[in-house]
């Protein structure tokens, strides 16, 4: 039953797709934002979507991975349910206690998507980048974006998501990027610290917490989070905050040399953190404006994220780290996703394929891999 309401999904997205794509990226994107905020209204939206999740993922197993008891192995990686952009925290507290939905998907994307990352969140607001920041390439299954960590705040998001608790969903992420364009590395660390904070003092309980230090489209290079002072840095002070909260992941870039992946596994092993995701988006010249960078996900990423997958998997293997990863980076079907499940990875996220494989992308993708796990052990 749930194998034919997927592909009756599958094939219905792939007649729709054309027509879909008449909209450019950030139009669809846009529009997209719009039916989330709508899809989220309390009653009906969330109903029908958790009724089908409940058809289209019968049979799809449980799995643990970093510390987390996730219903899937597929879930649904950061940055589509993060927020509106804000440009002080004042406005964006405003909004909060005015009712204002200020983190549209909220409610809709897990009941119809299982678990889903919600963020990344800042200490404090951004408005992101202006213009045109979403692209994509067809022909090569991928997306580039330049959003720029547009969100609400740490602080906001917080009050808005603890004014929601009794309807959030049982199982999702909560990830915190660090600040952009900070440059001293103990307010860098503080800054996540405080961040981290606000969400744990409203008493929310997200099944993982994720530090992304691995943003390419903003001021910063990414690399320059990622070295071992400054990642083990921030990854004791988050540690200390959230406790026994829940586990801590760190989101990494798709293009660090060997020396630092060694760095950021051995760091890992150091202040207890449970999973690497490999990898966030790779910063590459914008389409709009090469001297801008945007970041590439979908088909034109997985070759870079299962490599750094491989990699840190290697890494990993010659500790006794209780460190997982999750593979992220054009898991567009259930080949991908085995990919990064043969590298070593013990579960999967996804973004772009939601764009080319639809709304159900993460039980679509999870069931071609159960068929590809089959497979592989009948050969
Ligand atoms: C429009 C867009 C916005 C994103 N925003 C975030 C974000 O705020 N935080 C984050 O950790 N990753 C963010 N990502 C990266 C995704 O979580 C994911 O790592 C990346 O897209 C690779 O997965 P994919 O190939 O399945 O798209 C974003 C990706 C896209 C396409």
């Amino acid at each position: 039953m749930a194998r034919f309401l997927l592909s009756a999904a599958d094939l219905a997205y792939r007649a729709a797709r054309p027509l879909v794509f008449t909209m450019d990226a950030q139009a669809a994107h846009d529009l997209f934002v719009r039916v989330m905020r709508v899809g989220d209204s309390a009653g009906i939206f969330p109903a029908m979507a958790r009724v089908m999740r409940r058809a289209v993922e019968s049979g799809t197993a449980p799995v643990t991975a970093g510390g987390v008891s996730l219903p899937s192995t597929v879930m649904i990686a950061a940055g589509l349910v993060k927020g509106d952009g804000f440009a002080d925290e004042d406005a964006a507290l405003r909004a909060v206690e005015a009712g204002r939905n200020i983190i549209p998907g909220w409610r809709l994307m897990p009941a119809l998507c299982g678990a889903v990352e919600f963020g990344s969140y800042t200490r404090w607001p951004r408005l992101g980048n202006p213009g045109r920041v979403i692209w994509r390439d067809a022909g090569a299954r991928s997306t580039q974006n330049r959003v720029g960590l547009k969100n609400p705040g740490a602080r906001a998001a917080a009050a808005f998501l603890a004014a929601h608790k009794q309807d959030l969903p049982d199982v999702f992420g909560l990830n915190v990027a660090v600040s952009p364009g900070v440059a001293d590395p103990a307010q860098e660390r503080d800054e996540a610290a405080e961040a981290f904070s606000f969400f744990v003092a409203a008493g929310l309980t997200p099944a993982w917490f994720t530090l992304n230090v691995s943003c390419p489209n903003t001021e910063d290079d990414p690399r320059g989070h990622q070295t071992r002072d400054r990642t083990r840095a921030l990854c004791q002070a988050v540690g200390a905050v959230i406790g026994g909260h829940g586990p801590l992941w760190l989101k990494i870039s798709p293009d660090l040399g060997d020396a630092q992946l060694a760095a950021l596994v051995e760091t890992c092993a150091e202040t207890g953190v449970r999973a690497l995701v490999t990898t966030n988006t790779l910063g590459q010249p914008a389409p709009s404006d090469p001297s801008l960078t945007a970041g590439v996900g979908g088909g034109r990423l997985h070759p870079a994220a299962l490599d750094t997958c491989q990699r840190i998997a290697h890494l990993r293997d010659q500790t006794d780290a209780p460190l997982d990863i999750i593979g992220c980076g054009g898991a567009l079907d259930g080949a991908a996703a085995h990919d990064f499940m043969q590298a070593g990875a013990s579960a999967v996220q996804l973004y772009s394929a939601l764009i080319y494989r639809g709304l159900l992308a993460a039980s679509i993708v999870s069931h071609e891999l159960d068929l590809q796990a089959k497979l592989h052990q009948d050969a």
